[in-house]
């Protein structure tokens, strides 16, 4: 009796932990292939690249490489990969800046393995100094650039700060149709957005989309209309 109610235990165990890996498993399939988990991202990426369409964006910044390729989707994001290949299929143009070099090699080589080279231009630099020189309009923007920290507040007030300052360089090529998309805000201390986003709110800029990023949009913008469930 012992036994079999130890066996029902561990089983029913085992049963629940599947599950939960099975649910937190999170493909953007058929953009790519299910085999790729991006968990937590999952759903605001897929927001975003839907808005990316309806607003025919051409010029796509973000800043931050994906370091790591398509390894550890889950954990980075691999947001070179996808707003890559989005810029191959709608024949736009992803510039990814990178103050690493060995972080911007790694992107290049995953970039390059997926034939999405022609697409992505690469810049070896600080985001806040590439940002100020650019001068064409920003259709889309993906700040994800200094590391943020869950247990150092110095760390997190240095990373909200450096988002704030990428920001204030490039707030002057977005337009009403921009689309902005912020990584690892649901955080202790506020996540990497939280001085940025309300400095957007108070300038007319309206939170589409909140989970661990943050979708935002213009208000009385381009389709100010589209509901967004993530
Ligand atoms: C979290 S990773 C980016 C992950 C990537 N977006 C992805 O989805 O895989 C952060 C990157 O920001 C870079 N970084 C840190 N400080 C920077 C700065 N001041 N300017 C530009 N890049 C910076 C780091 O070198 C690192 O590669």
């Amino acid at each position: 009796m012992t036994i079999e109610f130890v066996a029902f235990g561990t089983l029913t165990v085992v049963a629940l932990l599947l599950l939960r890996k099975f649910i937190r498993y999170r493909s953007l399939y058929p953009f790519l292939p299910r085999k790729y988990n991006f968990g937590k991202r999952r759903n605001t990426l897929r927001a975003t690249l839907a808005l990316l369409e309806e607003r025919n964006a051409r010029v796509l910044v973000e800043t931050g490489t994906a370091r790591l390729g398509l390894r550890k989707t889950k954990g980075d994001g691999a947001s070179t990969v996808v707003f890559g290949l989005w810029a191959k299929h709608h024949a736009a143009q992803l510039h990814s800046v990178d103050i690493d070099p060995e972080a911007i090699s790694q992107a290049r080589a995953a970039v390059a393995e997926l034939n999405l080279s022609d697409s992505v231009s690469f810049h070896v630099a600080d985001s806040v100094a590439f940002l100020q020189q650019l001068t064409e309009p920003v259709d889309f923007l993906y700040l994800d650039s200094y590391d943020y920290d869950k247990r150092d507040p110095a760390v997190q007030r240095a990373s909200q700060a450096h988002h704030l300052k990428e920001f204030a360089a490039i707030e002057g090529r977005l337009h009403d149709g921009s689309i902005v998309l912020i990584d690892d805000c649901d955080q202790p201390g506020g996540g990497k957005g939280k001085l940025v986003i309300a400095k957007m709110r108070g300038t007319g800029w309206r939170v589409l989309a909140s989970d661990y990023q943050v979708l935002l949009v213009r208000d009385g913008g381009a389709s100010a209309d589209v509901q967004v469930t993530v």
